[in-house]
């Protein structure tokens, strides 16, 4: 079974509310109406009306039963206004939150925080940054995390790995890597998958010295120490391992043959924005895997990011992603 195959199968019968703020989107569209057929997601799509059911026809679409809110007419704005001020605690006023909330990716946020959606899926017409903003502003994270981030489910044939952070912080501490490694960690078995978290380097267990080679060597021994106080005893992390040294058991054996990962890492945490966002990328592009993600973690409720090149399919896999987190 493919890791849709299981979600889907969790989401029987949960009709779960997501919101999809680019309801004027063609992709968006499509993917809200095929979604509609299925009782794992309800979408509630955003954006003018009569623009969006010009769309439909044009598409052949039947949209009758897609529930549709305009951000710049909804009955709900001032009560997601006052939400939304008081949230911001002095950050925002009444009138620069009205204004703030014409924009699709705030009012649906604002939807998820007071509990009419369970998670958000935007970005095929918006970059990162503004998708994501709101959620980091009005979201936040849960307890315990300082940072949220990105992850990407690497999938081809039967296997199946976890990216991360592709999407989220340009730039990361040591005590910011150990975070990801244990949030990514905690993703992975809460998609079934048995964690074991490679941190990853140019070095492999002190081969190379430099500053960046000591900050994951640091972040190695504070995830360990999280992992411990945590209880997460069927979660492994180890590093620095340079990517071979963590998924070749032969070079394991050879690079560092005392480590706790001989090879066999499903996990794999970026020392950098940069690297993980070109490492995902190379693997996608050179090596025929699929990317399903960005998937933030560590929020208190679920919202991720489509790719502006994203397809209808993406859209509808990101949805019943987004719906499965919202169900943990
Ligand atoms: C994530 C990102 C949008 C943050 O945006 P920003 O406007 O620079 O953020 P700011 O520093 O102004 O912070 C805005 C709020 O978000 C919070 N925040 C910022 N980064 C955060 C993070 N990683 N986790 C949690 N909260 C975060 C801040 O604390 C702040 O909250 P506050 O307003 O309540 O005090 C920005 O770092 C970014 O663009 N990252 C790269 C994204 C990207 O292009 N990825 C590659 C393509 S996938």
């Amino acid at each position: 079974m493919t890791l849709l195959d299981v979600l889907q199968e969790k989401l029987t019968g949960k009709n779960v509310k997501i919101v999809l703020p680019e309801g004027e989107d063609d992709r968006v569209l499509e993917a809200a109406t095929q979604i509609q057929g299925t009782d794992y997601v309800s979408p509630i799509l955003l954006g003018n009306e009569s623009n969006i059911k010009a769309l439909a026809s044009e598409k052949g679409l039947e949209i009758s039963s897609l529930e549709i809110i305009d951000p710049e007419t909804s009955e709900l704005k001032q009560e997601l206004v006052t939400a939304f001020v008081e949230r911001r605690k002095g950050k925002a006023t009444e009138e620069q939150a009205q204004e703030m909330l014409k924009d699709v990716n705030y009012f649906g946020t604002m939807l998820v925080y007071t509990g009419k959606a369970e998670g958000l899926v935007s970005g095929a017409a918006h970059s990162t940054g503004d998708t994501v903003r709101p959620a980091l502003q009005i979201i936040k994270t849960k307890p315990g995390v300082s940072k949220t981030s990105g992850i990407f489910f690497m999938i081809k044939d039967d296997q199946q790995y976890i990216f991360g952070d592709c999407a989220i912080n340009p730039t990361l501490e040591a005590q910011d890597l150990a975070e990801i490694a244990v949030e990514s960690a905690k993703s992975a078995k809460s998609f079934g998958m048995s964690p074991r978290v490679a941190m990853l380097s140019f070095s492999t267990k002190g081969s190379a010295k430099s500053d960046d080679v000591e900050k994951v060597a640091t972040a190695v021994n504070l995830a360990q120490e999280k992992i411990e106080a945590d209880q997460l005893e069927d979660v492994v992390v180890d590093g620095e391992f340079q990517f071979d040294a963590a998924i070749v058991p032969e070079v394991a054996k050879k690079k560092a043959p005392d480590a706790k990962i001989q090879g066999d890492a499903n996990v794999f945490v970026f020392p950098s924005l940069e690297a993980g966002n070109i490492g995902y990328k190379i693997a996608q592009r050179l090596g025929g895997f699929d990317a399903v993600g960005p998937v933030l973690q560590g929020l208190n409720s679920p919202v991720n990011d489509l790719s502006r090149g994203c397809s209808k399919e993406d859209v509808y896999n990101l949805s019943i992603i987004t719906a499965a987190q919202s169900l943990q």
